[in-house]
């Protein structure tokens, strides 16, 4: 089974499924697609908008509620996908935005070009509040296309990295694709999520890429990506 950690299904929170109808349907996709797990992280940018927690739990409970009418083994946790601000460690403090499954996991989402030291400044507040970060979608990001930087942030700081499912299929240029050998080579890449947004363009390929992963290198990688490591959160969920 897969772990899928970052997926915009709850509908009308931000730019992902727009209607009750769509998440459904994606839960059906995800539920087809063998995946036994779902982080519902829409966008969150601390002190910059507001972040409506009430109509979260509520779209979150109508979600959870209709997978246990329709008796579909599928579990949704509650996440969001966290742009980082000066804000982010006081509203994670004061409960106002989900951490992943109610660990100690984070979605941390960053400026593509965001700098390292920026970056690098993020994960010491964060760690120093107590939160481990994973990076979302770490392919858009300037100051990681130099992989010494990630290994500095996971050595150092013990930072998750995740990589879009669509990036693993369809790499954006041969800068892209040469990155992606590169990291993948190294074993640098912990997770991979789908980001889905909805039913077209930003759809659900996580199980397509999941078999792309296990053709090109091994199944024993395919696991550690898609089940092991995103795992790991799930198994501490509360
Ligand atoms: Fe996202």
């Amino acid at each position: 089974m897969l772990i899928d950690i970052h997926q915009h299904i709850l509908h009308q929170l931000d730019d992902g499924a727009q209607s009750f109808e769509i998440t459904k349907k994606l839960l059906l996709k995800a539920q087809s697609d063998q995946i036994s797990d779902i982080i519902a992280t829409p966008h969150a940018i601390p002190g910059m908008e507001p972040f409506d927690l009430i109509k979260y739990y509520e779209h979150f409970q109508m979600a959870k509620e209709w997978l246990r009418e329709n008796e579909i083994p599928l579990r949704i946790h509650k996440g969001a996908e966290i742009f980082y601000t000066d804000a982010t460690v006081r509203m994670l403090n004061e409960g106002r935005i989900p951490t992943l499954a109610g660990t100690k996991y984070v979605l941390i989402e960053f400026s593509p070009r965001a700098s390292f030291d920026m970056m690098c400044s993020a994960v010491r507040k964060l760690g120093g509040a107590g939160y481990s970060s994973i990076f979302a979608h770490i392919e858009r990001y300037q100051a990681l296309r130099k992989l010494s930087n990630i290994e500095i942030l996971k050595d150092e700081y013990d930072i998750l990295m995740q990589v879009n499912a669509e990036t693993i299929l369809n790499p954006v240029g041969l800068m892209e694709k040469l990155w992606l050998k590169k990291v993948m080579k190294e074993e640098m890449i912990d997770i991979v999520a789908s980001d889905t947004h909805n039913l077209g363009s930003r759809g659900n390929v996580l199980l397509e890429s999941r078999n792309k992963v296990a053709k090109m290198y091994d199944e024993e990688t395919a696991d550690k990506l898609y089940t092991k490591t995103p795992g790991i959160i799930i198994r501490k969920s509360k």
